[in-house]
């Protein structure tokens, strides 16, 4: 299959790009370099450097020709989106919307010509982007977006995007996957725990814990990365049923094992009573499944 990752030369990225890889799929990678690092991408995935707001997409798409997007590119950093709001709006709002609408104007040129169109798009995001409700349970994923800062907020909105693309136009069907907090290999962005461990032990510094009463739970890169090219592959083979939002907490595979069978498409009372059968609980309690609360990073 032809896939293209946008932000595959950053940390989760890069993971997904070497599982698709592995997988003998043919991967072709758009990412502007403003995070990521070229040595991340595998020599097996055609390399794109480009920013995922820009035009460029369009002729990208035309010469991949990709039949599946998993976009992932993003600003990471909550402090930075504290510090630059409208930067980290740009990037994940509008970046994102933008992959949304290359995809879908690549698919309306692709008909018309005969050619491969994008059969699934995977929308990355993040467990932050539910209303922070600051209780102990975990979030369905038909719980309303918000978030407490403006990294939370622009990527509920990426999902509203994706899930009006879904209503609007329905082709070719949308998932999002909602991880928690990742640690693995290959992750050098500032402002995370194991990171700036790393970085304050190499350089022989005490570390300082900036919430050190925090207690958030953690999976490793290969948890989201096996339930991405899950989702990936659900979507591609019966997307009506999946397209949707999935939250990723540190359950990894079995959220996403549970999380693919409730539609988005049901009224919410049948949502929640999916929801419900699908955790054996009711609907008021903690599915066996969701995400954990989005504390801060
Ligand atoms: N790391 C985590 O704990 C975590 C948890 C939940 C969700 N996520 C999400 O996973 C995705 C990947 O995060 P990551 O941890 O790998 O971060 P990362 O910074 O390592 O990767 C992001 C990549 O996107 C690229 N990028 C940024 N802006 C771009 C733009 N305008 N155009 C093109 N490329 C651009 C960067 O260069 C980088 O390579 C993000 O969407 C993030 O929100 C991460």
């Amino acid at each position: 299959m032809r896939i293209l990752v946008t932000g595959g030369a950053g940390f989760i990225g890069s993971n997904v790009v070497d599982g698709y890889v592995a997988a003998g799929h043919d991967v072709s990678v758009v990412d502007d370099l403003s995070a990521g690092a070229p040595a991340n991408v595998s020599r097996r995935a055609r390399f794109h450097r480009a920013d995922v707001r820009s035009g460029e997409l369009d002729a990208i798409f035309a010469a991949e020709r990709p039949e599946l997007v998993s976009h992932h590119a993003a600003q990471v950093s909550v402090r930075r989106s504290v510090e630059e709001p409208i930067h980290d709006a740009e990037i994940n709002v509008l970046g994102s919307l933008n992959v949304l609408e290359a995809v879908r104007q690549h698919n309306i040129k692709s008909k018309a010509a005969g050619a491969n169109m994008v059969r699934s798009l995977v929308i990355v995001t993040s467990d932050k982007c539910y209303e922070n409700r600051e209780w102990v349970w975990g979030y369905r994923e038909n719980e309303p977006m918000g978030g407490h800062d403006p990294y939370s907020t622009s990527k509920g909105c990426a999902e509203l995007l994706m899930s009006s693309y879904n209503q609007s136009f329905g082709e070719p069907p949308a998932a999002s996957a909602r991880a928690g907090n990742v640690i693995g290999g290959g992750d050098w962005a500032k402002d995370r725990l194991i990171p700036d461990a790393v970085r304050a032990f190499a350089a022989g510094q005490v570390l300082e814990i900036r919430n050190p009463h925090a207690i958030r739970p953690w999976q490793h890169v290969l948890e989201p990365l096996a339930g991405y090219l899950l989702l990936a592959e659900q979507l591609f083979d019966k997307a009506a049923a999946v397209a949707g939002g999935v939250p990723w907490g540190a359950a990894g595979v079995e959220v996403c094992a549970g999380a693919v069978c409730p539609s988005n498409k049901l009224p919410s009372a049948s949502r929640q009573s999916a929801a419900a059968s699908a955790s054996g609980s009711s609907p008021t309690k903690t599915p066996r499944w969701t995400s954990t609360s989005p504390g801060r990073r």
